[in-house]
């Protein structure tokens, strides 16, 4: 194939995909318009969590049960920790120092969290992590000196923040917040220095039932990434400049064919403004969703990662067109 017919087949791929964000993120807004008033960022305080933990002691995330016990650390700190060097990230040990633990589904590794806080900030920065969870991203920042703020949907999940974050050590500002992804309304603009999240893949692990259509996990992927879109806008809108946002994906199967989450996802925060810095695989462990609910003959391959893509809001005037490989302006 000549030069030149390359370069048609390249444009008109780009149109389609173009044309296919276009549509998208078009909906996504009309959406908006027509939908629901997002819910507000409401702070959920030590008290608050101290009143319900003299009601009740467990959290029930998903068809999960988990207790709310102070669990005895045995230590703050990862043993013989190195920074991640390499685009490969691997942790067979997900890493159980202070109060980590594996039991809430989809939790990522404390290492995760650790290498980004520790690369792209320092002590007292703000560090946001919009979709929680059980709170690792915010007890690594309890531990690291660095000011936390986590925000979910689910009010269990930020009980279940509170019980980890309930821990002595040395003077932290970490808040958590009840509340939407998609509307950091308590958030300044430009005012966090790094994000680092970990969303849901669309519905693979559901944290709440079905009809509570404010968590990302409970709609389909359509709906999904276009909630997703709102989410980036608010990220882009939260984050200083030249600063970075990590998000932590995975990809799915449906009939036994690949789809690539990630890569909507990618697009989807390119479009917002943002620049790829990085695109780290991360080798997956001991997982419990039904990737591996696969047994005996099946005609394809397990999916063992996810992606981790750090991407970079510009500098004011910062001239983005010699980064258009790395932002979608092609
Ligand atoms: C993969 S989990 C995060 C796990 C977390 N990194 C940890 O280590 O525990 C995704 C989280 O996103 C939350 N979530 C879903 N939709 C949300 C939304 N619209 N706004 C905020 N959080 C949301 C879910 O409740 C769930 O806790």
């Amino acid at each position: 194939m000549s030069y030149v017919n390359v370069s048609i087949s390249l444009s008109f791929c780009k149109y389609i995909l173009l044309n296919q964000f276009l549509r998208l993120i078009s909906e996504a807004v009309n959406m908006q318009i027509e939908s629901e008033v997002l819910m507000p960022m409401t702070l959920i305080t030590k008290e608050d969590y101290l009143e319900f933990m003299s009601n009740k002691k467990y959290v029930t995330i998903g068809n999960l049960t988990i207790p709310l016990e102070k669990k005895h650390i045995q230590k703050l700190e990862p043993d013989n920790y190195k920074i991640e060097s390499t685009t490969i990230w691997s942790f067979p040990d997900r890493g159980y120092w202070s109060t980590h633990k594996g039991d809430y589904r989809g939790n990522w590794s404390p290492y995760i969290p650790r290498n980004l806080i520790m690369r792209y900030t320092k002590a007292g920065d703000i560090v946001l992590d919009q979709m929680m969870g059980s709170g690792t991203t915010l007890v690594e920042c309890k531990l690291l000196g660095r000011n936390g703020i986590g925000v979910d949907i689910n009010y269990d999940a930020v009980m279940l923040a509170q019980n980890r974050l309930d821990f002595e050590y040395k003077d932290s500002n970490v808040n958590t917040y009840h509340g939407d992804a998609r509307n950091l309304d308590k958030i300044e603009d430009e005012s966090i220095d790094l994000i680092a999240t970990h969303p849901p893949y669309a519905g693979i692990i559901q944290y709440s039932n079905r009809k509570n259509r404010a968590d990302l996990s409970s709609l389909s992927i359509k709906e999904y990434l276009q909630e997703m879109y709102k989410v980036s806008q608010e990220s882009f809108r939260v984050l200083k400049k030249g600063k970075y946002c990590a998000i932590l994906i995975g990809d799915t199967r449906r009939h036994k064919h690949y789809i690539p989450i990630t890569h909507n996802i990618m697009h989807i925060f390119l479009e917002a403004g943002f620049i790829l810095k990085e695109y780290i695989i991360k080798v997956q462990h001991n997982m419990k969703t039904t990737r591996e609910i696969w047994k005996g003959n099946y005609d394809f391959y397990k999916i063992a990662h996810e992606h981790l893509l750090v991407f970079r809001k510009p500098e004011s005037g910062e001239k983005v067109r010699r980064l258009a490989y790395s932002s979608d302006l092609l």
